[in-house]
């Protein structure tokens, strides 16, 4: 229970609100389907969103899986691009120079992580920043900072989207970003401290060299986990009342389960949940708000690309 009292925990009880992300991100699929429906009555151009697969890691079949199933139902063109897992660096390298000079791809994904012989940022840095829907691009990046227009990679972009969904106030809230990755706990940390709604917050990011982190949490109005731990964040680390926003996502052996697996989140849900005000499930709640913005990223990309 931490610093706070039973009565404290017990009057979040009832008050627990679930950030449902199928929910919200069905609202973006749907205006972006109608947008594509009007675009073909108009003669305008179709996104087209190229993924590129390397390797048969299970994780990104489902993911690159999903968001190719997600183009298709929103009437966005997609292109799956499959490499063998000893690719070499250079191979890729000419696959996405070809993507970046064919005019009919508008966005361009690389399913990360790569075979360890490949270098991220090289592979990265290839891909021309106007078609970089991911937003890991270091141009991107640095708009991103700036708070200048950009593609915001697709994580951190969709959480913003869920608490502006939800109608949620950050204003002078205390943020706790627990992860400091490229693709979410640092953009994560940018976004919300930006002088924005949802935004404005005070931010505190930790990872692995953090000292006291059970008390940095406890101080936390919103906790966003992203550390890819199972089930880390536990109800003694939380102040009762807090926005939990739980972005793990890991396979967990599980003999119950066809799959062989179950998806466990960073935070321990059934624990956690009482004490919070809002709570994103696993899976549910990032997820689906991950593929949402990418989509919306991907029909950005094709609007600047085409209408101007
Ligand atoms: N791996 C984990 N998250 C992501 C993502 O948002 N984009 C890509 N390309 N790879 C990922």
């Amino acid at each position: 229970m931490g610093q706070y009292t039973k009565s404290a925990v017990k009057s979040y009880l009832c008050a627990m609100e679930l950030l449902d992300g199928k929910l919200a991100s069905k609202a973006i699929i749907d205006s972006l389907t109608l947008k594509v429906a009007q675009s073909k009555t108009e003669g305008k151009k179709i996104p087209h969103l190229a993924a590129v697969l390397v390797g048969n890691n299970g994780a990104s079949e489902t993911y690159v899986g999903a968001k190719v199933k997600t183009c298709a139902e929103i009437g966005f063109k997609s292109t799956l691009i499959r490499l063998e897992d000893d690719v070499t660096e250079n191979r890729l390298l000419s696959v996405i120079t070809d993507l970046n000079n064919d005019p009919d791809v508008d966005g361009i994904l690389v399913q990360l992580p790569l075979p360890k012989h490949i270098s991220d940022n090289n592979v990265i840095n290839a891909i021309h920043p106007s078609k970089d829907v991911d937003g890991f691009h270091p141009v991107n990046v640095g708009k991103m900072v700036q708070g200048l227009p950009a593609f915001v990679s697709a994580t951190p972009h969709g959480i913003m989207l869920l608490l502006e969904h939800y109608k949620i106030d950050t204003r002078g809230k205390h943020a706790i970003v627990i992860g400091r990755s490229n693709i979410v706990g640092r953009p994560m940390s940018i976004l919300l401290s930006a002088n924005t709604q949802p935004g404005n917050c005070t931010v505190t990011i930790c990872h692995s060299h953090t000292h006291n982190l059970r008390e940095l949490c406890l101080q936390g109005d919103i906790i966003v986990a992203a550390l890819g731990r199972p089930e880390f964040v536990d109800a003694s680390m939380v102040k009762p009342g807090a926005i939990i926003i739980d972005v793990g996502i890991t396979r967990v052996p599980d003999t119950t389960k066809k799959s062989g697996f179950s998806l466990k989140g960073d935070v321990k849900f059934n624990e956690v949940a009482p004490h919070s005000s809002f709570i994103t499930p696993v899976p549910g709640g990032v997820g689906p708000m991950t593929i949402a913005a990418l989509m919306k990223n991907t029909f950005t990309a094709c609007q600047e690309r085409n209408d101007n």
